[in-house]
């Protein structure tokens, strides 16, 4: 049995490879490490899972495709999980899954394996991606096999097959690429306690950044006057971003099986670009476009999250923001103090902001019936009719 392995270099999936070769009797196990972003050191890892039996590794760059086909609609969407959560992990699992798939086909593999566990998100979004890439293909899940009951008796199995990983990887769960980093378990477990003084003080950092974004479609295109793809911009943003507070987000969210989980979230490039999103936003599009995207944004944000990637609806939701963004364009300057965030200035085109109508000035502008007119029309709608416009009571029959 040949075995296609989705290897981060973790725990979970380190634990799966000598279980995989071991236990489970694969005859051959090709170690896949997506490249979604993550700041690993690839050769590090490469080599640990070699220690660990891979037959073959191979690393695979997803972070262009990621940026284009999964970022880009859910910026243009404004998506969002639970009015809060940027999706890091839900945008990447299906970009995860198609290098399996790939790897998989090519090397003739009958079985994918992964190493999330049977209560989060991400099996449910490896698996609905890999059924529909590629039916035939077995899925093993260890952790629904292992008699294993958690991570101290995982790292003691990775630890029998003689490779040591550094004991502070195991203190929370991470998941990292280049949308967000995101910390579970360990003492985030516990609502009663703050979170480590390390989260502490990453949120309390008083940096500052100041940046001019140019957008085009709907899209980010030049950061500080340069033209970049979106990967590359997302990564600068991190970089610029990194001695401010902003994008740390400290979430209990629920997972799509019903079960709560709290989350520590860090995504400065995504909350960056989302307020900027909002803020030009405002210019481009009037009311009912404003409303209907932030219902798209959360449908859409919902279904991601639960990991019906590339469903009909949302193709045609990411169909809607390419008509809606077809002529947007603008620049926009923020500057980030701290956590927050300010508006420097925004120009647009289109831009639906009319001073003359809207400001305090240039009142003989407007046409006083104009607010009468719609003083009159609201008051229709809250059912009553004002007096002189009322019918007398209708006569007792007879
Ligand atoms: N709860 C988040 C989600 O479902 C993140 C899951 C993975 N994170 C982790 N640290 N293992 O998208």
């Amino acid at each position: 049995m040949k075995v296609v392995l989705a290897y981060s270099g973790g725990l979970d999936t380190s634990a799966a490879l000598g279980w995989l070769k071991q236990v489970r009797g694969a005859t051959r196990v090709i170690a896949v490490l997506v490249n979604v972003g993550q700041e690993d050191d690839f050769p590090m890892l490469e080599e640990r899972a070699y220690r660990l039996g891979a037959d073959q590794v191979h690393i695979i760059d997803k972070r262009a495709a990621m940026a284009e086909q999964g970022i880009a609609p859910m910026l243009k969407l404004g998506a969002v999980y639970e009015q809060d959560y940027l999706l890091g992990t839900a945008i990447a699992r299906p970009f995860i899954a198609d290098a399996l798939v790939e790897v998989a086909l090519e090397s003739g593999a009958g079985a994918i394996c992964h190493g999330a566990t049977g209560k989060g998100n991400d099996y449910l979004r490896f698996e609905q991606r890999v059924k529909i890439l590629a039916p035939g293909l077995t899925i093993i899940s260890p952790w629904r096999e292992w008699a294993c009951n958690g991570r101290e008796e995982a790292q003691a199995m990775v630890a029998a097959s003689g490779v040591s990983i550094p004991t502070k990887s195991f203190d929370y769960s991470i998941d990292a690429n280049l949308w967000h980093t995101s910390y579970e378990g360990g003492t985030l477990e516990d609502l009663s306690q703050p979170p480590a003084p390390f989260f502490i003080d990453q949120m309390s950092q008083e940096g500052e950044a100041e940046v001019t974004l140019t957008w085009q479609k709907g899209l980010p295109t030049k950061l500080n006057g340069q033209a970049l793809p979106l990967d590359q911009m997302i990564t600068e943003l991190n970089h610029l971003l990194a001695p401010t507070a902003l994008g740390w987000l400290d979430l209990l969210e629920t997972r799509t099986n019903g079960l709560k989980s709290r989350g520590i979230y860090h995504t400065p490039a995504g909350t960056l670009l989302y307020r900027a999103r909002t803020a030009l936003n405002q210019c481009w599009f009037a009311k009912p476009t404003l409303d209907y995207l932030n219902r798209m944004g959360s449908e859409y944000g919902r279904m991601l999250y639960q990991g019906l990637w590339q469903h009909p609806i949302q193709k045609a939701m990411q169909a809607a923001v390419d008509s809606l963004y077809a002529e947007a364009e603008g620049t926009i300057c923020l500057r980030i103090k701290g956590a927050a965030v300010h508006i420097l200035a925004r120009q647009a085109n289109p831009n639906l902001f009319a001073d003359q109508l809207g400001g305090f000035g240039h009142m003989n502008q407007w046409n006083a019936g104009y607010s009468e007119a719609l003083v009159f029309f609201q008051h229709l709608q809250n059912y009553s009719v004002p007096a002189e416009f009322a019918m007398q009571a209708t006569p007792a029959v007879g």
